[in-house]
């Protein structure tokens, strides 16, 4: 049996967006008041399976460092870490590219997604960042790990390759690590396609809600937030063929710390000309204190730097005898 301990990360790969605060940065505050050990990623290994122009990487990183502080995480209840100051979880990816299988990997709808047509020009790190993911994970043996809807997929791999780890070398060494994929809003969609995921890696996309936006912005993308000429139903069955509409009720539920049924209990009749303002207001009031205060801690980067290379430090503790253990199981 193995001690809970909550591990995630989020990529350093451009601006934090209203996504990532849902999916993850909130769920992260949420579990840091709980009694475990939680730990968080600014996973700038990850980013670089696509190309990163270093000076943007480095800014990127500290921003993201920003937003998690500006969220409510605390780096004396929290580890936080940026992972490339963590040598061994690039140490256990490899030990894991020798794991898991190629098929694995082709089959991940990630990789498909990000590679597109030309798949065989992709970084061979793209094709294997779910095994640098499963060695995120495993090298703290966490056993929760919040994350947003998108990331199912890949921890089911991190099962996998756990699970294969533990039969190849005849050891109950890895935990099966759950994936918490919990709130109102755990895959946000764009307000420009309510078919596609607010992300931050498309660019063109200017409808995303950036963590940097201040309070005029914020409320004028949701003012221009494509939905359809219906009202808001009094049920969730309602907006079963409505992405666009659904959407919205979803983020004003996750922003309220509501179920979308006691959100439509409210609502239900309005129409979306009344709705938004509401949202608006409340996105405004739940939001733009945490860019506020992005800012003002970018004002003092080496604070930000002192954080993570402390975090670093006690990281290490936990996975520098995870790591000798591993390799010990292997032979090395
Ligand atoms: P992105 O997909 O924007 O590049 P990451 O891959 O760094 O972001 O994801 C960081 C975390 O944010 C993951 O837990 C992921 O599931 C979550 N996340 C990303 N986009 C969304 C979204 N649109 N809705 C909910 N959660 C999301
Ligand atoms: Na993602």
């Amino acid at each position: 049996t193995f001690t809970p301990r909550v591990f995630s990360g989020i990529q350093p790969s451009g601006n934090l967006h209203l996504g990532n605060y849902l999916g993850a940065l909130k769920r992260f505050v949420d579990w840091q008041a709980n009694d475990v050990e939680t730990i968080y990623c600014m996973v700038d290994l990850h980013a670089i399976t696509v190309w990163q122009d270093p000076a943007d990487l480095r800014k990127s990183t500290r921003e993201l460092c920003a937003g998690f502080l500006a969220s409510g995480l605390d780096p004396e209840k929290s580890i936080l870490i940026n992972q490339s100051q963590v040598p061994e979880h690039a140490q256990l990816a490899w030990i894991f590219n020798c794991v898991a299988r190629m098929g694995w990997m082709q089959r991940m709808t990630q990789f498909k997604d990000k590679a597109g047509k030309n798949a065989q020009n992709a970084s061979l790190g793209l094709l294997a960042y779910p095994s640098l993911m499963a060695a995120d994970i495993l090298v703290y043996h966490a056993t929760h790990v919040p994350v947003g809807e998108d990331q199912k997929q890949h921890l089911e791999l991190t099962r996998d390759i756990a699970a294969k780890f533990n039969h190849d070398y005849g050891v109950d060494f890895f935990p099966m690590t759950e994936p918490v994929i919990e709130g109102a809003a755990t895959r946000v969609m764009s307000f420009r396609d309510g078919s596609k995921k607010m992300s931050k890696s498309d660019p063109s996309d200017a409808s995303r809600i950036n963590m940097t936006d201040d309070a005029d912005t914020i409320a004028k993308k949701i003012r221009k937030a494509k939905t359809d000429p219906e009202g808001l139903p009094s049920e969730a069955e309602g907006l079963e063929d409505r992405p666009e509409a659904r959407n919205l009720v979803n983020i004003y539920a996750a922003l309220n710390e509501q179920t979308v049924d006691q959100v439509l209990a409210d609502v239900g009749g309005k129409q979306f000309s009344e709705f938004k303002p509401m949202l608006a207001d409340l996105a405004v009031s739940k939001l733009a204190p945490i860019s506020t205060e992005m800012a003002r801690l970018m004002q003092n980067q080496d604070e930000i730097d002192k954080i993570l290379s402390r975090g670093s430090e006690r990281a290490r503790e936990i996975t520098a005898p995870i790591l000798r253990k591993t390799y010990d199981i292997v032979g090395m």
